[in-house]
């Protein structure tokens, strides 16, 4: 059985790790190429997705191994600016296993909303009355979708003040992230709505808050796989502390969507769509942390994540972007949901490993470790070089470019 722990992964050469990745989800050596091509997007391409295009902006992609998610092996590919994200995730990943994450997700049910506007006091009433009317409008709007089993399925009605309404058109979307979807039936059913209310539609548009899109995972770690009791003791408390502040929730919360928003970005979603929709989630009840930690009668961690995430795997970006179709197919995955329950096992992990660091050594020890590999790479540092230069320069509190050239010629001429 292949599996996505594989030691040493971080200090192989690029190639060495593409030949892995390509072995691992089975990709073409045209695949492997555009990876190593580190240019993947083509003009092209690129101009027809936005306007007044003049070049590209890249972002490193990088794979977090040691992912076991529902029982499956999963390289999760990330794409992402900060350091240490990717190493985090990784090892949050190694040490849940061998049980990893259990992930599920709701069924993909996006919300369209239609502002209405001075509707007659009956209105409520009334569209019920003619709520199938409304739906097999909608439904018209998207035959497609309607035959792979989505489809508007239901209405929400509520008055908002006096003279304002708002319908909420339910709409399953499938494998979409389904913004069209729904904006098309949510314009489609407007004049309808007019008609039956007496009012005026204004908004036509997707809520990103998509409470019944849900995606939640689970993990417990072994309280000796992560230093100790005492540790699952600090994680709690730490937890805790974003449970009762709001400045410390929204770090945490920020945490969390370092890992989400990296996987989002590199299989193409909309990750404003994401932010907007967990922090809005996150606010529902005042602001709260998106994950909750405690401890079992084992004295083992228990850790619990929970939000929407409306991302899809057809259509737009996902679809032209030719490195997000090279990141879903190393994600091996079939379905939206699918890779909404990869998403939020990520960001589980990645809160694990930053409240795990924040409450024991504190994060900037493992930023310094990774930057001053980096600036060993940099200098020129290759295989077991990188190491040496980078501890060497973490030992004198030197992390500099010109140090790391020096060490690099010590140990060469040794
Ligand atoms: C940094 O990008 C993310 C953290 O600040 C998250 C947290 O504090 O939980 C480390």
């Amino acid at each position: 059985m292949k599996s996505s722990r594989i030691p040493g992964f971080y200090k192989m050469p690029i190639e060495e790790r593409v030949k892995v990745v390509k072995e691992f989800a089975g990709l073409t050596d045209e695949e492997a190429n555009m990876l190593l091509s580190f240019s993947a997007l083509p003009k092209d391409v690129a101009d027809i997705m936005i306007e007044n295009v003049v070049g590209t902006m890249q972002l490193p992609l990088g794979i977090a191994t040691n992912f076991i998610i529902n029982g499956r092996e999963l390289l999760i590919p990330m794409a992402i600016e900060e350091t240490s994200v990717v190493a985090a995730a990784s090892n949050a990943a190694k040490m849940a296993r061998p049980d990893g994450f259990k992930a599920k997700a709701t069924e993909p049910i996006m919300i369209g909303q239609i502002q209405i506007l001075n509707p007659a006091r009956d209105a409520k009433e009334k569209i019920e009355e003619q709520k199938e009317e409304i739906l097999s409008l909608a439904n018209a709007q998207d035959k497609i979708l309607v035959d792979l089993g989505g489809g508007s399925k239901d209405l929400e009605i509520r008055w908002l003040s006096n003279d304002m309404m708002v319908v909420h058109i339910l709409v399953d979307v499938r494998d979409a992230m389904g913004a069209n979807a729904v904006n098309t039936m949510a314009e489609a059913i407007a004049p309808l709505l007019e008609r039956i209310t007496g009012g005026k539609a204004l908004l036509r548009i997707i809520s990103n808050l998509a409470i019944y899109r849900l995606a939640e995972a689970e993990v417990i770690y072994k309280k000796e796989a992560i230093g100790g009791e005492e540790v699952v003791d600090k994680i709690v408390k730490a937890y805790e502390f974003a449970a009762l502040d709001v400045f410390r929730a929204a770090t945490h919360n920020k945490g969390i969507m370092n890992g989400i928003d990296a996987v989002v970005i590199a299989t193409g979603n909309d990750w404003r769509a994401v932010e907007a929709g967990a922090h809005a989630y996150a606010a529902m009840n005042g602001y709260k942390p998106l994950t909750t930690w405690s401890k079992l009668e084992s004295g083992d961690l228990y850790g619990k994540i929970k939000l929407p995430l409306a991302v899809g795997i057809v259509g737009g970006a996902t679809k032209v972007h030719p490195m997000a179709r090279i990141c879903l197919k190393i994600l091996g995955i079939k379905t939206a949901k699918e890779l909404a329950e990869i998403m939020a096992s990520v960001g589980l992990a990645q809160n694990f490993a930053a409240l795990r660091a924040l409450a024991t050594k504190g994060i900037q020890a493992g930023h310094m470790k990774l930057h001053a590999q980096n600036i060993a790479v940099m200098a020129g540092a290759k295989g077991e070089e990188i190491e040496i230069v980078a501890k060497k320069m973490i030992e004198e509190g030197k992390i500099r470019m010109d140090r790391a050239k020096e060490i690099l010629d010590e140990i060469r001429k040794k």
